[in-house]
């Protein structure tokens, strides 16, 4: 099979060894006689694989205690409409835009009651994350929500602002275990798996106890939080197989060290390609240093009439996926936790070889 590194920002690549490991595991898991994706959710099986899964994840994020931790389908963006859902019960909250996910979360959120925007990046292009000084909190607001790496702008917060005891809310998606984070800080975390953790069809929600009781008496079983929380988020079929999926990359990422190893493997990659785009007159990224993410590295070239030239050869490369997202063009290099440094490397390669043949 032909070496590719793939930089999609989402399905996005996977480590090899899952995938072997899922392919070794197919038609017969575990002398069951069964693939995953044939066992009934509520047996013993997949009963074994779901506390598994969870009991990992919990163990990579420290969660602690009070709070649950559901698998949920509908994807982060189901989420931005159950976070009100659950949350508002006729109260206002405050959101934060950084880029095009989070303004996605806000209007979303606006059917379910008074959403206030307190601060934006929107005027300066979404280049880095609004000081933390210049929020407008509000302190009967039900939450703030923001997102803390924006998959297409290509911003990550660092730190976590202080909210007057506001439960934050935060989409995670295209981070999540890529760095430690103290999950105490937060009222409500969600993620789309099809990054970080396993294949699309999954959420992620890990929710403090407290903030499990305050839905609307208008939300579906499904979409509640805390009926999920009560039935291992069972009320409906669960995505079974993303489940096992992800509980495979759960044991990669333990096996690696967990997700202070990961950090650090993390942090050298993207050293190496932003290094690289800020000595280069050829290639550039706009965004505030500090807020740079670590996962999702949006770059452009200075003669844009290339980009098609570009895309081809890095396809012929096996260099693929770097298109950007088509809301703001030029290219995007996602690294994600399965992404070798290998093969940013090569990447660089490839943009030294093409700027100077052009
Ligand atoms: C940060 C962020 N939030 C939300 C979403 C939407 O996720 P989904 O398509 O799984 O609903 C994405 C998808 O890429 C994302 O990157």
């Amino acid at each position: 099979m032909k070496q590719i590194y793939n930089f999609s920002a989402g399905p996005a690549v996977l480590p090899k060894s899952v995938l072997e490991r899922a392919q070794a595991e197919m038609l017969d898991w575990h002398g069951s006689g069964m693939s995953v994706m044939e066992m009934s959710h509520r047996g013993k099986e997949f009963t074994s694989i779901l506390e598994k899964t969870e009991a990992d994840f919990r163990q990579l994020l420290q969660v602690p205690e009070n709070y649950k931790v559901l698998f949920l389908q509908g994807g982060a963006i189901a989420e931005n409409a159950m976070i009100p859902l659950n949350l508002l019960n006729g109260k206002s909250a405050d959101y934060v835009v950084t880029g095009a996910w989070s303004k996605r979360s806000v209007e979303d959120a606006k059917a379910f009651g008074d959403i206030r925007v307190i601060a934006s990046g929107e005027a300066e292009g979404f280049t880095q994350v609004p000081d933390f000084n210049t929020w407008q909190l509000h302190p009967d607001a039900a939450y703030v929500h923001y997102c803390t790496n924006e998959t297409i702008h290509g911003i990550e917060f660092v730190d976590v602002p202080d909210t007057h005891g506001l439960p934050i809310v935060a989409d995670m998606s295209s981070h999540i275990l890529s760095r430690p984070i103290d999950v105490s800080q937060y009222g409500v975390i969600y993620a789309g798996a099809q990054k970080n953790i396993g294949p699309a069809g999954l959420c992620i929600v890990i929710v403090r106890q407290d903030l499990l009781d305050q839905a609307s008496p208008l939300t579906p079983a499904v979409f509640h939080w805390k009926t999920q929380a009560a039935n291992q988020s069972m009320i409906n079929t669960p995505p079974t197989y993303s489940i096992y999926i992800a509980g495979l990359v759960f044991e990669w990422l333990l096996a690696q060290g967990g997700v202070a190893v990961i950090e650090q493997k993390n942090i050298a990659k993207a050293a190496l390609l932003y290094q690289y785009l800020d000595q280069s007159h050829f290639y550039y990224n706009n965004i505030a240093v500090k807020n740079r993410s670590r996962m999702n590295i949006p770059f452009r070239l200075r003669d844009e009439s290339l980009n098609d030239a570009f895309l081809k050869g890095a396809e012929a490369n096996s260099l693929l996926q770097l298109k950007g997202h088509r809301m703001v063009g030029g290219m995007r290099a996602s690294v994600y936790n399965a992404m070798s440094i290998e093969g940013v490397q090569a990447l660089i390669n490839y943009m030294q070889h093409f700027e100077q043949n052009h």
